[in-house]
């Protein structure tokens, strides 16, 4: 069987730098063998995989670094054409600009086009895997995950529930809801690199019987993700406390209708507290931290340590429109920045970790993605510098690999990703 052997620089993440020593891999001269399905065989030192393999076809990258394809744990599809919107925190944005923006949607024509340039433009900016919200209406929702299939983006997603608090267009009965996740679910879910994921939008757009759906849902089809915000500002938890006064805090309002699993991402998570933590951390959910939203809208500042410290599984998102990018690159800066302004300087390690291996396993997909490990898919991303003299000489001033991926995260971005491979296949052209 035909193999191929891309050469460059290599690095990726063996495990959570937090429990595995020496976690980061870094091999100068290194190559990444892949068979004829892009599944890798082998990572490691040039000279001995060319020695394993001499019939292997070549493909030389020259001093670009290879890393593993980026995952973007949370990501708005019908948001796409609304970042940098106005808006004085989260509840004026979403009433204000976010909720007109998503009604464009309704449109089939034009929510085709809009589906194949989203997972264009994320495929482009190193992302190989993704969380998304989708869209309210089913003809969008399927227009995106045939767009991902064809593009080779491994996809997290499902329709936005609503039944109250936006528009009325924008609003399905639980009964609606329903029928719509069924049917997608049925049609895409069994794909090798789909999966749906139940999505009500936030407790404050969900009425109880909606919530009871999604539960429902969740039991029906045990394999879909269940994928929703918490705990992401303060006038939005002031809000539930008023409409759930039986909950205890804002999680027990998900816990109440059995939304809390294994396969649970919960975004943002800004000002959950210790008891809520411990919960989360016991239904072995994973939390996805939107460190760019979170600077644009004044959300606040992630607690991680807070986080890992429970045992929480995170993985970090763009949540675009929120976020004013598509780089989950240019987030692990912002992720850095973050955690400075708490005291914690991240390493590193630590920074690709989570958008990386980190990110696979707050998704439940380690076993397919996140870094070099044989038996996994070939998603990687090509980053190479030349052509930018500056961030080529500021490398050049650096005393080892792991500086300058250091330099990398915080300088390079989706203009210095020369290729994106996924399953092996170049995805980025
Ligand atoms: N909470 C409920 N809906 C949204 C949304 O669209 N974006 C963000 N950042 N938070 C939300
Ligand atoms: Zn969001």
């Amino acid at each position: 069987m035909l193999q191929t052997a891309h050469l460059g620089r290599l690095a990726h993440l063996q495990g959570d730098p937090n429990r595995v020593h020496d976690a980061l891999e870094v091999i100068e001269d290194g190559a990444l063998l892949l068979d004829a399905n892009g599944v890798i065989v082998l990572a490691g030192a040039r000279e001995a995989i060319l020695k394993a393999a001499p019939l292997a076809n070549r493909v030389d990258h020259g001093a670009a670094w290879l890393l593993p394809g980026l995952v973007d744990g949370h990501v708005h599809f019908p948001q796409f054409y609304a970042t940098a919107a106005a808006g004085t925190g989260l509840l004026d944005w979403l009433n204000r600009s976010i909720f007109p923006a998503e009604k464009a949607l309704a449109d089939p024509g034009a929510a085709a086009p809009l589906a194949s340039r989203f997972v264009r433009r994320l495929l482009r900016s190193g992302t190989t895997t993704a969380a998304v919200f989708g869209s309210q209406f089913l003809p969008a929702n399927a227009a995106l995950f045939e767009a991902a299939a064809v593009g080779g983006l491994r996809l997290i997603a499902g329709a936005t529930l609503m039944d109250h608090g936006a528009p009325e267009d924008l609003l399905q009965t639980p009964e609606q809801a329903y029928a719509q996740c069924k049917q997608l679910i049925e049609e895409y879910a069994a794909q090798p690199l789909l999966h749906y994921a139940v999505t009500p939008r936030f407790a404050l757009s969900c009425s109880e019987a909606m919530l009871e759906t999604c539960g429902a849902l969740l039991k029906e089809f045990p394999q879909v993700y269940l994928h929703t915000h918490i705990n992401e500002s303060p006038g939005e938890i002031e809000a539930v406390g008023r409409t759930f006064p039986w909950a205890r805090h804002y999680l027990d309002v998900y816990a109440r209708f059995g939304l809390l699993g294994e396969r649970t991402i919960l975004a943002h998570s800004i000002h959950s507290g210790a008891p809520e933590l411990t919960h989360m951390a016991e239904a072995r959910c994973a939390v996805c931290h939107c460190p760019g939203s979170n600077l644009f809208l004044g959300s606040g500042l992630f607690p991680l340590r807070a986080h890992q410290r429970h045992g929480l599984r995170v993985a970090v998102g763009t949540d675009v429109g929120a976020g004013t990018h598509f780089s989950v690159w240019n987030e692990l800066s912002e992720c850095y920045k973050v955690q400075q302004l708490q005291g914690h300087t991240l390493g590193v390690a630590e920074l690709l970790y989570l958008g990386t291996l980190g990110g696979a396993e707050a998704l439940g997909l380690a076993a397919q993605t996140g870094n070099f490990a044989p038996g996994k898919s070939g998603d990687f991303i090509v980053l190479a510098t030349e052509g930018d003299a500056y961030l080529a000489e500021r490398l050049r001033r650096c005393d080892s690999l792991e500086d300058q991926l250091f330099c990398l995260i915080h300088l390079a971005g989706p203009c210095h990703m020369k290729a994106v491979y996924a399953g092996g296949r170049e995805v980025s052209a």
